[in-house]
């Protein structure tokens, strides 16, 4: 017999409380993965509203779902959902986008090792030529979030997935407050000491890598995951392709 929408929210809440318990995880993630080609946007809503009733803050409950999609996304096997996906896809070149920036944190993260090897570096260095080029490249990452702000999040919030992106949308914006810093960190090398510069390089890196790194994964596996196993139909994808090509986002400046 087919669960109710009622039955399926309250499993979810169900769900997320025992993941929260960490009682037996084979079993958990099996009904994750059953329970994640059933549910519905409204459902999470409601079953997150159950959980805030109970005494979850909303951050636990924001931590659940993501562990909840997280696990149920794994045990399918779909985990690589979005690196499936035809090239003309939207989320394709979003994918591809994110590989690019991994590729620019390696790159971020091996020149301020370099940098704080030396013992003084003049302006016309490599290492500080090097470290000006990934900089522009991550700068580039400014049309990557808009693309995501104005077109990719409204979208799947209008489905119901607003307590998922809005938790992720947050994250951007500490991300360019990183990519500001060091921008500005960069231009300033003349006016500090060349300590006090390799220090708050360092600082800044080992902030925006981990951070960066885990906003990828979080957008990839849990909530692109999550969207297109909900809703599949294409339609809703060719509409967001659609407005991206009105607006004349590209990616390629990335
Ligand atoms: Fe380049
Ligand atoms: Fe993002
Ligand atoms: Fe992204």
């Amino acid at each position: 017999m087919k669960a109710s929408k009622k039955d399926i929210s309250s499993k979810l809440a169900g769900l997320l409380i025992q993941i929260h318990e960490g009682k037996n995880r084979p079993l958990i993630r099996r009904q994750a993965s059953q329970l994640l080609s059933r549910i519905r946007p409204n459902d999470i809503a409601k079953a997150e509203h159950r959980l805030l009733k109970s005494g979850f803050s909303a951050e636990q409950v924001q931590q659940l779902c993501a562990a909840f999609v997280l696990m149920g996304v794994m045990e399918t096997g779909k985990a690589d959902l979005v690196r499936r996906l035809p090239d003309s896809h939207i989320l394709r070149k979003v994918a591809a986008e994110h590989d690019l920036f991994r590729c620019f944190l390696a790159d971020l993260e091996e020149v301020a090792a370099e940098i704080d090897r030396q013992s003084s570096l003049s302006a016309a260095s490599p290492e500080l030529m090097r470290l000006s080029h990934i900089l522009e490249h991550l700068q580039g990452m400014a049309e990557h979030i808009a693309r995501e702000d104005d077109v990719i999040f409204p979208m799947l919030k209008k489905q119901g997935w607003e307590t998922l992106c809005r938790s992720i949308e947050k994250e951007h914006l500490y991300l360019q407050i990183a990519i500001e810093d060091l921008l500005k960190l960069r231009m300033a090398f003349q006016n500090m000491s060349f300590g006090v510069f390799k220090n708050q390089l360092t600082s800044l890196v080992r902030y925006i890598g981990p951070a960066m790194r885990e906003h990828l994964f979080r957008e990839e596996y849990v909530l692109f995951a999550l969207a297109l196993t909900a809703a599949q139909e294409s339609s809703l994808w060719e509409t967001m392709k659609t407005v991206c090509r009105e607006i004349d986002y590209c990616g390629f400046h990335v």
